[in-house]
């Protein structure tokens, strides 16, 4: 089993699924724009169907590919150490396909409760329309994974880190407790960590999807989402996105493959940064509690450090004064925008009690772990000492 935080290459950040010829010797990847694909007779369209065609692979419709995502997706797998990926419209199109492909009427799926709000609900509203039943398991806690297995269990789902209290979960060992299960499999959804930090398939984890939207692409610029996995399991996963549709548009692929270019550089700098911040906050007066795996008061501080390179650039924390103070910072401040999402070169900030869970009383946030006085900081590549004098003025300092 390889090392889950041996570095990715920048090289195939860069050049992985290259082709080595393009159009007219440009040096990018071209944006094939197209919705379909023609063929020089019919004959050709009986050569493709027989799987006689004289190349080894051509495109038929928009739809079943594209050569723009296709190279993204090829360089995702680079970067995650499997033999394939799929590209999708966006990170939820990902999750949901995935599921979808992977559990039917009658069977059962376990989520660590801890994870992105559409998740949940995709797994306890949609899947319960379709009779997939479900369990939800506390964070990172393994012994409540085991008991939550059941002969008809198929799939167990989990994000590491997680959102929005960056709890990690022990791959291996969630890896080992579901091995022995037959038709079991695992899925780790890893916006959080990317490939730079952590590599889950490497730990034995089946299948590892991102919300490409954040980090990978990088850039606030673009939706999409990725899954990446063995050959069989992605073919699977391919089979019903190309049903269902939810593919990558061209030029969406190509945002995304141009900034999957400078991801360790972005990571590494989002990495250091929001340890840098979890630090300063922790010794905050006004903030009660920090969350960032890379602080030794994180409970997933062990493991995070046994399977991570960095901890990533999203820190949570409690401010004290509730609902007023989480608001009164993200008012507050400037170079930190207040926005839904993470991991691309802004800051964002955002109290996930009014982001979120603003339907709810403050009870029931409470009683699914949301505290008024939750803000979650996502570090962009700003110089840091520009973002901790911004979040520093936005305490009152
Ligand atoms: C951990 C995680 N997974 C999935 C998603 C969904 O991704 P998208 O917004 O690209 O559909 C998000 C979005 O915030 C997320 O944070």
């Amino acid at each position: 089993m390889t090392d889950s935080r041996r570095t990715i290459t920048s090289t195939d950040a860069v050049h992985a699924g290259d082709a080595r010829t393009k159009p007219f010797d440009a040096l990018p990847e071209s944006i094939v724009q197209t919705a379909t694909y023609t063929f020089a007779s019919t004959e050709e369209v009986i050569q493709l169907t027989e799987g006689t065609h004289a190349r080894e692979h051509r495109e038929e419709y928009g739809r079943y590919g594209n050569p723009t995502c296709r190279a993204v997706e090829v360089r995702m797998a680079a970067l995650e150490a499997t033999d394939d990926a799929l590209l999708f419209s966006s990170g939820m199109a990902a999750v949901t396909t995935t599921i979808l492909a992977l559990v039917k009427a009658g069977q059962h799926v376990v989520l660590f409760r801890d994870c992105y709000r559409q998740t949940r609900e995709f797994v306890t509203k949609t899947l319960a329309k379709f009779n997939v039943a479900h369990t939800l398991v506390e964070p990172g806690d393994l012994d409540g994974l085991a008991a939550a297995i059941r002969p008809e269990t198929r799939l167990v789902i989990s994000e590491s880190p997680s959102n929005p209290y960056l709890t990690c979960i022990d791959l291996a060992k969630m890896a080992a407790i579901c091995k022995p299960h037959r038709g079991l499999k695992t899925m780790i959804d890893a916006t959080f960590a990317t490939p730079v930090n952590c590599r889950p398939a490497s730990l034995g984890v089946d299948l590892v999807v991102h919300s490409a939207t954040k980090y990978i692409a990088g850039h606030n610029d673009v939706l999409a989402g990725v899954v990446c996995g063995s050959t069989g399991l992605v073919s699977l996963v391919r089979d019903l996105r190309d049903v269902l549709g939810a593919v990558c548009d061209p030029h969406a692929a190509f945002l995304v493959g141009r900034g999957m270019k400078t991801l360790s550089l972005r990571v590494e700098r989002q990495n250091a940064t929001a340890m840098q911040l979890a630090r300063f906050l922790e010794a905050h007066p006004k903030v009660e509690r920090v969350f960032y795996p890379g602080l030794e008061s994180h409970e997933s501080h062990a493991i995070a450090k046994s399977q991570m390179r960095g901890f990533g650039g999203v820190v949570s924390f409690i401010v004290r004064g509730g609902l007023t103070a989480s608001r009164g910072v993200c008012d507050r401040a400037k170079l930190a925008r207040i926005a839904p999402s993470l991991g691309g070169v802004e800051t964002l900030i955002e109290p996930p009690a009014v982001m979120s869970y603003y339907e709810m009383t403050t009870e029931q946030r409470e009683a699914i772990g949301i505290y008024d006085g939750l803000v979650r900081l996502a570090v962009g590549i700003e110089d840091a000492a520009d973002i901790q004098a911004d979040i520093a003025q936005a305490l009152g300092d």
